[in-house]
Parts: C-alpha cells; structure tokens; sequence
C-alpha cells in the first residue's frame, strides 16, 4: 500500500544503490582466497554491468562528488571564498571566518544540501555536527518541510525501531496505540540520525533495509509504507574503523557517506576563536539582559590558549557562565572550577600577560634598531666605505663602531666605490 505520493526516484537512490554494488564486489574480492576463471568472468561481468549503469546517471550525478570535494581554485582567497559563501544567500545560523578546514566543510555542505545524497557529518562532540545538519537541511530544497532529529546514542534498544520506524498498537506492551515513527514524520523532509554508530547491529540492518526500499514498516506491522526522506547522519566515531571492526556494517557506511563532511575540532580552528567569543558574548548578553562582557588580560590570554576539548559547546558554555557570574570585567576566578588554573599557573599567566604588555617595548626597540642600522647605512655611503672616517665624523669610539656594524651586517667593504683606472 502507498500511504504517499513518493516523488520522483531521486539522485539519492540510484547513485547510492551503485555505492553499494561496488561494496558488494569490494567484499568478493577481498576475501576471495583463489579465483576460478568462471568466477572472474562473473566478477568481470558485474564491473561492466556497473560502468554502464554509471554512465547512465546524469552528468550532475556523477560528478557531483567530485564537484563538491573539489579544491578551490588556487588564486581564490579564504576571505574570498567565505564572501562567495555569504553572496550565494549560504543560510548558516552562527559564524564563521576565514578557517580553510571549516570553508572546505561548508562548501561541501552547500554543493551537497540541494541534492538528496545521504551526508555523513563526522567530528568531535561539539564541533557543530548537528548545526551542519540545519545547514544541510535549510539550504536544500526541502527546507520548508520538516527536519526530525533523532540522537541514536540516547533512546534504549529496544525503543529504538519504535522511535524510527513507528508501531502499530499491541505490538509490544505499553504500544497502547498506532505511533507514527520519525522517518514518517521526515517525509519529504530531512531526517537526522545523530551519533549514527551508536546504533546497534540489528537496528543497523533495518535502516539499511529502509534506505535501499524507501519503505519502512511500523513495528508490529507487515504493511509497507514509503517514505522519501532525505538521510543525513553525523557521529564523532571514525565509522570507516569501526565497519572494519565489525561493528557497524559496511554497506551501510556507504551508503550514508556517499558524501563525507567533516566539522574540525575548535583547536585545528582557533583563529576563529575571536569570532565565536563575540558572537556568544553578544548572544548571552541578549539573553541574560546584561552589556556583553570584558576579559581581564589573563582571562584572555587563557581562553586563547586552552585546548577546548568540548569544543564549541564547551566555549559557548564558558562564555554563558562568565556572562551570568561576572560583573563587568570576567576574570579567571570565574571560570569553572575543573578548568580554573592553579594559582601558580594564574601566577604564569599573568607573568605572559605582562610581557605581552611588555612588547610595545620590544616594537620600540626594533624601530630604534632600524634606525641605527639606516644612519650606519648612509654614513658608510658618504664616507664610501672608509670606517676610520665615519668613527671620526660621528664622532665614535672606532671599535663600538665596528661592533655596531657586526650586529647589524653590515660590511664596510659593500659601501666602497668601485674604482675605475684611467
Ligand atoms: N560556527 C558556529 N557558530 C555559532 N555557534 C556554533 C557554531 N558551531 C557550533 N555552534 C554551537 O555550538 C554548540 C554545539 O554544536 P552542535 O551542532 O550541537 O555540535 P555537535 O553536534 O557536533 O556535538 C551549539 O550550541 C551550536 O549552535
Ligand atoms: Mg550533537
């Protein structure tokens, strides 16, 4: 039975279904021992098939992937490429700045969200995974239809098919009614499945299933329905390793990484780091009804240095605390306390902060030194060359001369006139 209009047979469904033949025959060959001629013939047979089912995709399927992995053009800047990003009306409900990794992210998110390819976003907790999914989502074509979320990693096993595929009532106690699953409720939307490699084996099978049929079946039911949601799964587990292992299937690994996107860690992008501080002191600021906040010298030169293991959520978790705790001016005392350092540390940070302060001193130095060096320069000339000459000029002792024009490279023999006989 229908229980949907499906719309056209999407990109999504042929390309992938090409991705998982190839994993087929990548199986056959990987743990064939010896090959019988016949067996090759089959295996040769199947590679034709497969190319020619390939060079029946459209040009637009085909080289998706490669188009949207492309590197961007040499002479294109990062400020350039994040501008282009902005004039192609690109939605993103945060910030972002010049970082290559994260524009590399982005761009792959934009050339992928007006396509129904399954996206698999990896990177560590925090990073902006679920954000990329609304990116996913609001740039495509489905934007106006639902996006559902569901976090794998938090709803118990046994609720787990329930919660994605629906039931029908009775089909397990406490299914009092029929329950509609979050794959119906995705239809002709996006579905998010977070921390996809928490699923567990036998779940694991069923999505399978229902991304090769686009058909799901409430639990308790035998009747097909089909669904056309667009699959975008995120997980901070290196998925490839754990397919490996055999602890996630394979075939379904590629056929939610037909294309890959990956959120860097805050560290590898801390030149971001001034962008996001603004953005959450400005947005705390807003909620908490309050003038956004200050740093103490040391306070900065902390946060600048910190390692952020929980990433953007754990900066944007500090900046709210300091936000709600300190009064004009945030301070290290206010930092929560597992990540406060020690007061030989705050000791540190204060000493870096004062000769950070310091280097106004050390610009002045070199300026004074360049200076030195240019009047060494064009007294040598004048002189040409002639150092005995220009000690007496200036009136130095000849041998701090010499050592002022060691410190500074320069020869005297360099200023000297080449001399032209008659
Ligand atoms: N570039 C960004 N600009 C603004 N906020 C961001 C950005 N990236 C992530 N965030 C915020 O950081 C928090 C964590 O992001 P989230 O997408 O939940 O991470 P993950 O799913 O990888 O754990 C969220 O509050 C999100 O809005
Ligand atoms: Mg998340």
């Amino acid at each position: 039975m229908k229980l949907y209009n499906v719309r056209k047979k999407s990109s999504a469904i042929s390309c992938a279904g090409v991705m998982e033949k190839v994993e087929i025959l990548r199986s056959t060959l990987r743990w064939a021992n010896n090959l019988e001629r016949p067996e090759i013939q089959k295996l040769l047979n199947q590679c034709n098939t497969l190319r020619d089912e390939v060079m029946q995709l459209s040009h637009k399927e085909r080289f998706i992937e490669a188009s949207a992995q492309r590197q961007p053009e040499k002479s294109e800047s990062e400020a350039q490429r994040r501008q282009a990003l902005l004039e192609r009306s690109f939605v993103f409900e945060g910030v972002f700045g010049e970082n290559p990794k994260l524009l590399a992210a982005l761009e792959i998110a934009e050339k992928a969200a007006p396509t129904d390819l399954p996206v698999l976003i990896d990177g560590e907790s925090g990073t902006g995974k679920e954000l990329m999914a609304k990116v996913i989502h609001a740039n495509g074509s489905r934007a106006d239809m639902p996006l559902i979320s569901v976090n794998c990693g938090a709803i118990p096993d046994s609720l787990l098919e329930s919660e994605l595929f629906g039931h029908k009532k009775g089909a397990f106690t406490g299914a009092s009614s029929d329950r509609k699953g979050k794959f119906e409720s995705a239809h002709q939307g996006t579905i998010f499945l977070d921390e996809i490699g928490e699923l567990p084996l036998q779940s694991q099978v069923k999505l399978l299933r229902v991304l090769q049929s686009n058909e799901i079946q409430r639990v308790g039911s035998d009747q097909a329905l089909e669904v056309d949601a667009r699959v975008v799964a995120a997980t901070n587990k290196n998925l490839r390793q754990l397919s490996q292992q055999g602890a996630f299937r394979e075939d379904l690994f590629y056929r939610l990484s037909v294309i890959q996107v990956t959120v860097p860690p805050l560290r590898e992008r801390k030149d971001e780091l001034p962008l996001l501080v603004d953005y959450f002191c400005t947005e705390a600021a807003e909620r908490l009804n309050r003038t956004p906040l200050t740093f103490s010298k040391s306070l900065e030169a902390y946060l600048r240095n910190y390692e952020y293991p929980g990433n953007i959520r754990e900066l944007r978790n500090i900046i709210y605390r300091l936000s709600c705790l300190a009064d004009a001016t945030a301070d290290i005392v206010h930092l929560p306390e597992e990540i406060r350092p020690s007061a030989a540390a705050t000791k540190q940070l204060a000493f870096m902060t004062d000769t950070d302060s310091g280097s106004l001193a050390d610009i002045k130095k070199s300026a004074s030194d360049q200076a030195e060096k240019q009047y060494l320069e064009s007294g040598l000339r004048e002189v040409n060359g002639k150092v005995i000459e220009l000690a007496r000029r200036i009136d130095m002792n000849r041998s701090h001369l010499q050592t002022l024009l060691k410190k500074h490279g320069l020869n005297s023999k360099d200023f000297r006139k080449s001399v032209t006989l008659p």
